[in-house]
C-alpha cells in the first residue's frame, strides 16, 4: 500500500462544488490501485476570514505543511475587498517555496468546435506544457509607490533560473518531448539575458533535446498562429502568467485548465486555474474538469504515478464525448452538471481501472 495524505481546501465559491468531483476521482484510485489517501481538511479563504478574521489559519497550514499534496479549490468572494482572501495563495506559494507553475494545455479532440482557433491553426493538436518560474522576477514584491512615481524590481538569481529551466528540461525528458521553447526578452532586459544563457547552459546536459529562444512579443503570435509546434515551455514569472492565461482559453473553457505549483519532492499545491466563480456558485453548473485533471498532475509530479494520470486524463476525454457542463455548450451533446460531469468521469476511471 502507497499511503498519502492529501491536504484539501476547498475554499469559495464554486471551489467546493468542483473539489468534491476531483475527489470523486481520487477515491476511484484508492479503490483500484495500490494508493491509499487520507484527506484532511485546510479550510482558508474568505468565509474562513469571515469567521476567524484569518485567511489561512495556523491549524490549516500545518495540515498544508504535514501533507504530501494539496488539492485547492479557488478562493475569493465579491463582498471582501480584492486580495483579503486571495493572500493566502501567495503565502503558501512563498513559504512552500513552490518555484514551479506547471500549466497544461491541452485541447481535447472532442472539444475541437471550442477552440476560438480556425481549424487550420489548430493544425494536429494543441498540447502545450508551460512551466512558469512562479517566486522571482516582478513579482517578488520589491519596490514602492508614491504620488508621483511607482517602481517594481525585477531580480532573476542564477539559483532561480537553474531550477526552473533544470526542472523544464527534465520534464520534457519525462514526457518524452523532443523540444523546449524558452520565451524571454533579452534584446531588452538583462534579467532576460542571464535568464536566457542559463538556459543554453544547462541544454548542454540534454543534447537529445532541440531548444529555441522566442521573443515574449513575438511568442504571444504564434502561440495562436502555430499552437501545434510547441510542446515544454519554459518563462518567467510575468510571461508566464500572461502566456498560460491566453494558452487557457485555447482548450474550450477556463473551468477545464488545471495547474500544480510545486517544489520538487516536497509538498505541492494542485488547482485548477479559475477563481471562485461567484456568478454561478451554488447552481451546480460549474465545470469540475479543472480540478479533476489537477487530481491527474497530482498523480503525475507528487506521486510519480504516469499511468493513474493518464487513465484519468483518457478518462476525462471519453466523457467529454456524452457530456458536458454548459461552459462547454454544445446541441448535439448532453448538459451534464458539476455532479454528474464528475460521476461520468468517475465511471469511466473505473471502468479503465478494473481491466
Ligand atoms: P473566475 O475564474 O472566478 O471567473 C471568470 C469567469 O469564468 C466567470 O464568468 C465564471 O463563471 C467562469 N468560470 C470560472 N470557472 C468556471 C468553471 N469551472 N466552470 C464554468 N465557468 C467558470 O474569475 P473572476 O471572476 O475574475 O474571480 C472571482 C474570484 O476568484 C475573485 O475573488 C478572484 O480574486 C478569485 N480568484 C481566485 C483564484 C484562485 O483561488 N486561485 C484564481 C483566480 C481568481
Ligand atoms: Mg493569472
Amino acid at each position: 500500500m502507497d499511503e498519502k495524505i492529501i491536504a484539501v481546501t476547498k475554499g469559495d465559491g464554486i471551489g467546493p462544488e468542483v473539489v468534491n468531483e476531483g475527489l470523486k476521482v481520487l477515491k476511484i484510485v484508492a479503490e483500484f490501485t495500490d494508493f491509499n489517501f487520507e484527506f484532511k481538511d485546510a479550510p482558508a479563504g474568505g468565509e474562513v476570514y469571515k469567521k476567524y478574521g484569518n485567511n489561512l489559519p495556523d491549524k490549516s497550514f500545518d495540515i498544508i505543511k504535514n501533507a504530501d499534496a494539496l488539492l485547492f479549490g479557488a478562493i475569493g468572494l465579491p463582498d471582501l475587498p480584492p486580495g483579503v482572501a486571495e493572500s493566502a495563495i501567495l503565502r503558501i506559494r512563498q513559504e512552500l517555496d513552490l518555484y514551479v507553475n506547471l500549466r497544461p494545455i491541452k485541447l481535447y479532440e472532442p472539444l475541437r468546435d471550442r477552440c476560438p482557433l480556425k481549424d487550420e491553426f489548430i493544425g494536429s493538436c494543441i498540447d502545450i506544457t508551460f512551466v512558469r518560474e512562479n517566486t522571482e522576477g516582478l513579482y517578488a514584491n520589491i519596490g514602492d509607490i508614491s504620488e508621483d512615481r511607482a517602481e517594481n524590481v525585477m531580480i532573476y538569481t542564477r539559483k532561480g533560473c537553474e531550477r526552473i529551466i533544470r526542472y523544464a528540461y527534465e520534464f520534457a525528458k519525462k514526457m518524452g518531448h523532443s523540444k523546449v521553447t524558452s520565451v524571454d526578452k533579452a534584446n531588452v532586459l538583462k534579467t532576460s539575458q542571464l535568464w536566457r544563457r542559463i538556459f543554453h547552459e544547462i541544454g548542454e546536459d540534454y543534447p537529445n533535446l532541440q531548444k529555441e529562444d522566442f521573443y515574449i512579443d513575438a511568442y504571444c503570435q504564434w502561440l495562436i498562429r502555430a499552437p501545434y509546434k510547441f510542446q515544454t515551455v519554459v518563462t518567467g514569472n510575468m510571461f508566464g502568467d500572461i502566456i498560460s492565461d491566453e494558452g487557457a482559453f485555447l482548450i474550450g473553457s477556463l473551468g477545464m485548465a488545471s495547474s500544480g505549483n510545486i517544489h520538487p519532492g516536497k509538498v505541492s499545491m494542485y488547482e485548477p486555474i479559475h477563481g471562485s466563480a461567484p456568478d454561478i456558485a451554488g447552481k451546480g453548473i460549474a465545470n469540475p474538469i479543472g480540478a479533476i485533471l489537477s487530481t491527474k498532475l497530482m498523480m503525475q509530479e507528487s506521486f510519480q504515478s504516469p499511468d493513474i494520470a493518464e487513465e484519468i486524463e483518457r478518462s476525462v476525454e471519453e466523457a467529454l464525448k456524452e457530456g458536458r457542463t454548459i461552459d462547454l455548450k454544445n446541441p448535439e451533446i448532453k448538459s451534464l452538471k458539476t455532479k454528474e460531469m464528475g460521476d461520468l468521469v468517475a465511471e469511466k476511471l473505473k471502468s479503465r481501472l478494473k481491466t
